[in-house]
């Protein structure tokens, strides 16, 4: 029998203008130990094995990216849209220009630069293994409440799990949510939830720490202290 493994392919997002990091550059450009963001997260999307990395970047950047993704043979960089469900749906489309319906692809956060390599991995496996939509997952520590600042609710957290990318899917079924989600009008904050409005099913595996979502200053020390050590050991 011929089994036809079908490629692995990744849309990066790094559209944003990072406005809670605050800094002078969009998010994605921002240093992290000698390499911008969006840097690591093509890496560790390349070190997955996706043999495409399609970067959205932010309209009127498109010469800084180039200049800090030069020498980078699996990127194409496409300008992004508003918010980030369009931005994912503009690299989908240029995706499709290459690639057939059933790649895999990995839809990945730059503001996730150092996301491991076992949760790559594992989200590209839970795909072929017949996943509709894979999102990596973490508990959540902290105690929750509902938001009124007077006469708030506690809310078990044990029942929730906080969402990371790359989350993964088929080509074909990816560009069909994210349709779907433009055509609706649907606001959506992850890739999995746009399949879901299908009637698709999300499969969890464990996601990292390590890959949590740089978003306030904080979040960029911490990730300095993680490259620090894994280039120490
Ligand atoms: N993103 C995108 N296109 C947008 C908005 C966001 O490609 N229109 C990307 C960001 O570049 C980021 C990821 O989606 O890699 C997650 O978004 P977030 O962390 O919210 O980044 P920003 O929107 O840039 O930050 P902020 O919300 O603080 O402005
Ligand atoms: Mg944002």
């Amino acid at each position: 029998m011929n089994t036809v493994v079908e490629p692995v392919v990744a849309v990066v997002v790094a559209a944003g203008s990072g406005s809670r990091l605050g800094a002078e550059v969009p998010k994605a450009l921002v240093d992290l130990g000698g390499e911008s963001l969006v840097g690591h997260a093509v890496r560790a999307m390349v070190a997955g094995g996706a043999l495409r990395v399609v970067v959205t970047v932010p309209a009127g950047h498109l010469a800084d990216f180039e200049a800090v993704l030069a020498g980078r043979t699996e990127v194409r960089l496409v300008v992004g849209g508003a918010e980030r469900q369009d931005s994912v749906r503009l690299g989908l489309a240029a995706l499709a220009e290459e690639f057939g319906p059933e790649t895999v692809v990995l839809v990945h956060d730059a503001a996730r630069p150092l996301v491991p390599q076992r949760v790559v991995r594992d989200v590209v496996t839970a795909v072929r293994d017949g996943a509709d939509a894979v999102v990596p997952v973490v508990d959540v520590h902290d105690s929750i409440r509902t938001a009124e600042p007077v006469g708030s609710q506690p809310v078990d957290r044990s029942t929730l799990r906080a969402v990371q990318t790359p989350q993964g899917a088929r080509l074909a079924v990816l560009r069909q949510a994210h349709r779907l989600v433009q055509e609706r009008g649907l606001p959506v904050t992850d890739d999995a939830s746009a399949i879901e409005l299908l009637g698709r099913a999300v499969t969890q595996v464990a996601g990292d720490r390590e890959a949590a979502k740089i978003t306030e200053p904080a979040d960029l020390l911490l990730a300095e202290a993680v490259l620090d050590r894994r280039r120490k050991t």
